[in-house]
């Protein structure tokens, strides 16, 4: 069985301060957090990582995720941070490929794929984010454009470069906006590329977990999480306060786990 992962992307949000209140209203419900089956990582600015560390240190089930990495391990690279340096602070998951990056820092599917793999080599697990923009959307270029995203990684790095890593969809236009396109419609394609993977290789295809993120509430993931080929969310506005992101892990623990029989939930 795949685990349902949620992850929270703060991206540029929070401060010690808000941080802190984050974890005093956690602590209120950690009847939910503790006992719950569903995986669960935080990925703060890298500024707050250490501190992300330390509240979380009594939550075996939340881990550290970066936002971004660096292709290089070390070097002459200012203001760089090298999938190493995450790895020695205790990082488990890192998002490449977020559409934010893509526009305001050029990143693109060659650079990725770089990411990718030297997060691979390093032994963290890539969040790789694919989607299409709203134009795509329009001209029915949803899967053309996943699949090339996909592919960039394939042609890099082999059949097996999707073995224990995690795939976020997320439609561009979704990003921020409060719209997302129908559970239906979001479940065809995590379908369309769970079998893009199944070309390469079957049983990796069938353990990779598929994320799906863009405008993710508490209104709208149970929705989601019934859908076969959505294993888990990947969360930014609706993350930045604890009483969300907990009703969101609340009713993802109920969707993906139902039949587990865990108290007080
Ligand atoms: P959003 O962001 O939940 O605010 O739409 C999601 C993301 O960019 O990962």
């Amino acid at each position: 069985m795949r685990k349902c992962l949620i992850v929270a992307n703060w991206k540029l949000n929070n401060n010690t301060n808000t941080i802190k209140k984050f974890f005093h209203e956690l602590k209120k419900n950690d009847h939910i957090i503790i006992n719950t089956a569903c995986h669960i990582a935080i990925a703060p600015s890298l500024m707050y990582l250490y501190l992300i560390k330390k509240y979380t240190i009594n939550y075996p089930n939340i881990d550290l995720a970066a936002q971004n990495v660096d292709i290089h391990l070390s070097g002459a690279f200012t203001g760089d941070i090298s999938a190493a340096m995450l790895k020695d602070i205790g990082v488990r998951y890192v998002i490449i490929g977020h559409s934010e990056r893509k526009k305001y820092h050029k990143e693109n599917n060659k650079n990725i794929a770089k990411k990718f793999e030297i997060l691979k080599k390093t032994g963290l697990t890539p969040i790789l984010c694919i989607g299409e923009n709203q134009q795509e959307k329009k001209n029915g270029q949803t899967e053309s454009i996943c699949a090339t995203q996909l592919e960039t990684i394939f042609k890099l790095l082999g059949p097996q470069a999707f073995e224990n890593a995690i795939i976020a969809y997320e439609p561009i236009w979704a990003i921020g906006t409060g719209i997302t396109d129908t559970p239906e419609n979001i479940q065809a394609t995590h379908n369309f590329i769970r079998n893009y993977i199944a070309h390469y290789n079957t049983s990796i295809a069938n353990q990779t977990i598929i994320q799906y993120g863009g405008s993710v509430n508490h209104t709208n993931i149970n929705n989601l999480l019934i859908q076969p080929d959505i294993d888990g969310v990947l969360v930014g506005t609706a993350s930045l306060t604890a009483s969300t992101f907990t009703k969101i892990i609340k009713h993802a623990q109920k969707i993906k786990y139902s039949s587990l029989k865990i108290n007080n939930i």
